[in-house]
This record gives structure tokens, sequence and C-alpha cells, in this order.
């Protein structure tokens, strides 16, 4: 049996009480929905900065009512310190994934983007420190890698951030590494890469390339590639991160005040995710044919992105369970049905 097995019975036979913060975002939202499958009790903080309530009702509606009846949700801003004392209060464990996410919005305005990653995550931080919680697991970043050039990515060697979002993500993991040495707080950093998957938000300047694409297609639009398509990444599906999220959660003492690869362990160029996307959506009866149009690169953008996941194996026990192919065959239906609507 996996380690991610073993704890998901642990935690059915000895439900815990759960902080997620982002709650109403992609990753969040997913987060709850696991957890409150797995009768746990979870706690929800979301500003809808970019999150939404009906990520919330979705959720809502794939659970039973007793484990709905399991989850709290409080409306505030981790920007405020007052909120992040009053959601952890009581709390086993935090996944803290409330932030601003993307690389163009940090650059375009990069006082927001800190004041929710860098203000924000260490009111969380401190405050889940104060009430001593049992564990406390963050969103990192593989922008942390920034300029460096090998591939794939290990955990210590890290380049020059390439934008004010890339800093924000080193910082808290600064940060998490001095409140272990100041305080013997330990943490565990996840480092994602491209996550994807249901409920990932397709519209809006900042959407991720995956729903992005995947909703131009869908509406006959077209498709825009920066750059010349071989630009490269390792794209995680959800269930993925989620698996990790769990396991860090529950890691015994010594696998923290760490950073982890969250990733597969593949890479994937733009011209052959936007053929996977393509194949997919014509699997669902969804005409996809046209070409896509190729403009500049994107300041900021990493050229080359794939992760070494042995650490986390290692230490945690994390097995990706989905490759791409297989998580865009997943989240396709969901997008074809949230888009149809
Ligand atoms: N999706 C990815 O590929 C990826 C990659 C690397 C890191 N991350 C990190 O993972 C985390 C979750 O990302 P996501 O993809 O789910 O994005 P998302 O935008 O869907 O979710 C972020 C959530 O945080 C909330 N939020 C933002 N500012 C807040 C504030 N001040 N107070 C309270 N809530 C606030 C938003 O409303 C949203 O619901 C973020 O920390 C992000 O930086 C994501």
């Amino acid at each position: 049996m996996s380690r991610y097995d073993e704890i998901k019975l642990e935690l059915l036979q000895n439900p815990k009480t759960w902080l997620v913060t982002g709650v109403a975002g992609f990753i969040g939202s997913n987060l709850l929905e696991t957890l409150l499958k797995l009768n746990q009790k979870v706690i929800g903080l979301d500003n809808f900065a970019t999150g939404h309530q009906r990520n919330l009702d979705e959720v809502q509606s794939l659970v039973e009512n007793k484990q709905w009846e399991r989850f709290s949700f409080i409306e505030g801003d981790i920007r405020n310190y007052a909120d992040c004392e009053k959601v952890v209060s009581g709390v086993d464990y935090v996944l803290h994934q409330a932030a601003l996410g993307s690389v163009p919005r940090s650059i375009a305005d990069p006082l927001t983007t800190n004041g929710a990653n860098i203000t924000g995550f260490i009111n969380m931080l401190q405050a889940a420190k104060e009430d001593n919680v049992e564990s406390f697991t963050y969103a990192a970043s593989s922008s942390t890698y920034g300029d460096h050039p090998a591939l794939p990515k290990v955990e210590e060697n890290i380049g020059n951030p390439l934008s004010p979002y890339a800093v924000t993500k080193y910082v808290n993991e600064l940060y998490a590494g001095v409140y272990a040495r100041t305080y013997g707080f330990k943490t565990i950093g996840l480092r994602y890469f491209n996550v994807f998957g249901q409920r990932q938000d397709p519209n809006g300047a900042y959407a991720a390339v995956i729903p992005k694409w995947t909703a131009a297609m869908i509406k006959g639009e077209d498709v825009f590639i920066n750059g010349d398509g071989e630009t490269s990444r390792d794209f995680c599906f959800i269930e993925n991160t989620v698996q990790m999220n769990i396991l860090a959660a529950t890691a015994p003492d010594e696998a923290k005040d760490e950073v982890y690869n969250v990733a597969v362990g593949d890479r994937t160029t733009l011209n052959e995710l936007y053929e996977a996307i393509q194949l997919a959506l014509q699997q669902n009866e969804i005409e996809a044919t046209s070409a896509p149009i190729y403009q500049d690169f994107r300041a900021g953008d990493v050229r080359h992105s794939q992760a070494d996941v042995s650490k986390a194996s290692n230490n945690l026990g994390y097995q990706p369970e989905f490759r791409i192919l297989e998580g865009i065959a997943k989240a396709m239906p969901w997008y074809k049905g949230f888009l149809n609507q």
C-alpha cells in the first residue's frame, strides 16, 4: 500500500481539522473536495480576489450533506492579521494556498502581489506558529528556479528570480526557514510546477495556459503561443498536487523544514501541449482543428522547466498518479461542461 493510501485510511479513522487558505480557488477547492470526501473537518478562508463562490458550490454538489456540514467558510483577507488568527484557531493542519498567482500580473502590479504573497504569507505563518498548529504546508513555486539552466530541477539549485512573483514565492521559503531556525516552527514548502485540472479558471487576462487554450478552442477562438512553442513545462495534474499536500501535512518531523518539487518529472513543449488538448477535445466531440498563432516570447517566462521529484518520493512517499495526457483527458469533460453552461 502506498503511503498516500495509508494516510487516507488513517485520516478516515482519525479525522483532523484542516485550514485551507485560498479555498475558493483552483487548488484550494480541490483540496477541500478531497478532504471533505475523507470526512475531515475543514475551515476555509478566501477573499475572492481570484477565487469564486461557484467553486465552493461545485464542491458542495460533489460531497454528501454531512460532509459539507464539516466545512466552515470565512470570507477574509490574509493581509489582515486578525483574519489569520481567527481562522487558525484550533486547527491541526494548515494548507496555505492563498496568494496572487501569475508572473504577468506581478509584473503589471508588483505591489498588490507583494501584499498578498509576502505580507499575507508571514501573517499566516505567524498566526499558525502562535496557535501551535501541528503542521504548516504552503504553496511555493517552480518560478524560484529562475534563470538556473540545469534540468531537471533539484531543490537545492536555484537561480535568480525572473519576476516579482518569483521573488515573493522565494521570500516565502526564506521566511519559512527563518521560522524553523528562530522559533523551531518547521514547515513544508511545495514548489508547484504548472498545476492544471478541473476548476482552474479559464477566464481573465492572467489565466494559465491549459485553461486559456482549452476555452479558446471550445469557443472557436484563436490560440496564441508565446515564442516558438518549444518552451517546455512539467505539467502536473491537480490530483498529484492534492496528494502532495496531504503527504506533506502528515509528514514526520524529519521531513519538515524542507521544500519539495511537486510535478511528474516529464517535460512537454507548448507545441506538444497544443496537440494534446486538441486531441482530447476531439475525443469529447469538440471540433478543434485550427493552427495556433505564434507571437513574441513573454517577459519573465522561464524557457524550460522539468522537476526531479525524487526528494518528495524518498522523504514523503510521493507517487504521482497522473501524467499529463491522463490529466488532460480527465479535465476536458469538466471544461466542456463549464463552458457550455
Ligand atoms: N496553479 C499553478 O500552476 C501554481 C503554480 C505554482 C504555485 N501556485 C500557487 O498555488 C496557490 C494556489 O494557486 P491556484 O492556482 O489555486 O490559484 P487561484 O487564483 O485559483 O487561487 C488562489 C486563491 O487565493 C485567494 N486569495 C488571493 N489573495 C488573497 C488574500 N489576500 N486573502 C485571502 N485569499 C486570497 C484567491 O481569491 C483564490 O481563491 C497560490 O499560492 C499560487 O501562487 C500555483
